[in-house]
């Protein structure tokens, strides 16, 4: 098998709070067992555009705590569908940019590249990787699962998310105490895209009157009526947390925004300001909404991301080092494990509407608007 002696490492896609946690635990571990550390800046980017630098031990110490990445990221830099122009329409002309990343690649002569990132991040790796084989260029990923949404398919739980799911959980804190005191509907809008994780464990966290997931389609009559139910029983207030990707039963889903450059050019968004709207005119009760929006996706990661960002870094570098490729860092039940790359390639883990935690909220009287 080819030897292993440098590696790049690369973060891709929409960041998310322990990116720099990985990025430490990789090349710390790396430098230690006399591997050779190259930073590749913003993404798949970095490739494309040969912006590489070499890490060092200097490089990644102090980062453990902080949010963001140091390496950059960019979650429109598929190289196999490049916006290199635009047509006289003002519409992006994509163009396959791949030899240049396999040039980057011959360059700094990396032997493998650890691709943290999500579903679509996952996808490229494995295009670039068949292409590599094509031409001849030697080449191994491995990949660390990261998003906010904890959405990857093949494992449980992906870094990020305990971040985001505190955020929003105290901002869901915070509006109930304004919620009641002006005897309001708060609804508070989450990320998560087609997932409901994060307004699922931040709702039940909150405490949250009603949780509006993708996974349930809601019907707007059942979400008044519950509202109007509180009201009989006393309870002048209700606090929504209701993720971006929620529709109505038979409805769409809100979008916000279609970026044509990214590979999921899809941004939702608007589901919030609807929903309080609709509240407002069907029921009287008086309703403001709120957008969390990125807020989630920012600064310090919580303790729990720290250390599973720590140990993803640690299994991808023993991985490596064991000889495994293409390979995606995985934990399964509680269990540190990996799988295949490609089977988590466009492929999302949503909420199952068996979910336990579904159950025990509906146990306390949360509403899912299917009712
Ligand atoms: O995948 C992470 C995520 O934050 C989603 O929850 C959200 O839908 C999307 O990225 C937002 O993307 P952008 O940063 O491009 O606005």
């Amino acid at each position: 098998m080819h030897p292993l002696n440098r590696i790049g490492i690369l973060t891709a896609g929409g960041d998310c709070p322990g990116l720099n946690a990985v990025i430490r635990s990789v090349a710390k571990e790396a430098i230690i067992q006399g591997l050779g550390v190259v930073g590749i800046e913003d993404g798949f980017l970095g490739l494309i555009e040969n912006r590489c630098r070499p890490l060092s031990r200097r490089d990644v110490s102090g980062i453990l705590a902080s949010g963001g990445t140091i390496l950059g990221s960019s979650n429109r830099s598929n190289p196999a569908r490049f916006a290199v122009g635009k047509n006289p329409d003002g519409s992006p002309v994509f163009a396959d940019v791949s030899d240049r990343c396999l040039a980057a690649i011959r360059e700094h002569r990396l032997d493998a590249i650890v691709v943290v990132g999500g579903d679509g991040s996952m996808t490229v790796a494995q295009q670039l990787w068949e292409r590599g084989i094509r031409d001849g260029t030697d080449l191994h990923f491995v990949g660390v699962p990261k998003t906010i949404d904890n959405d990857l398919h093949g494992t449980d739980i992906t870094f990020g998310f305990a971040t985001a799911v505190s955020i929003a959980t105290e901002a869901l804190d915070r509006v109930h105490t304004t919620a009641a005191s002006h005897q309001r509907v708060m609804v508070v809008e989450v990320m998560g895209r087609n997932a409901g994780w994060i307004a699922l464990h931040a709702g039940v966290a909150s405490g949250s009157d009603i949780i509006l997931i993708p996974e349930i389609p809601f019907s707007i009559d059942s979400v008044c009526k519950a509202i109007e139910d509180r009201g009989r029983m006393g309870a002048k207030f209700s606090v929504i947390a209701v993720s971006e990707g929620a529709r109505p039963a038979g409805g769409e889903r809100f979008v916000a925004r279609v970026d044509p450059t990214s590979p999921d050019p899809i941004r939702l968004g608007g589901i919030g300001k609807h929903l309080s709207e609709q509240i407002e005119s069907r029921t009287g009760h008086e309703s403001r909404y709120v957008v969390l929006g990125h807020v989630q996706r920012g600064g310090t990661p919580v303790a729990a991301d720290r250390v599973l960002a720590t140990q993803f870094g640690h299994h991808a570098i023993r991985l490596l080092l064991n000889g495994k490729r293409h390979r995606l860092v995985a934990l399964q039940n509680g269990r540190l494990t990996d799988i295949p790359m490609s089977e988590c390639a466009n492929r999302q883990r949503l909420v199952d509407t068996a979910d336990p935690l579904i159950a025990a909220a509906r146990g306390v009287g949360t509403m899912f608007g299917d009712e």
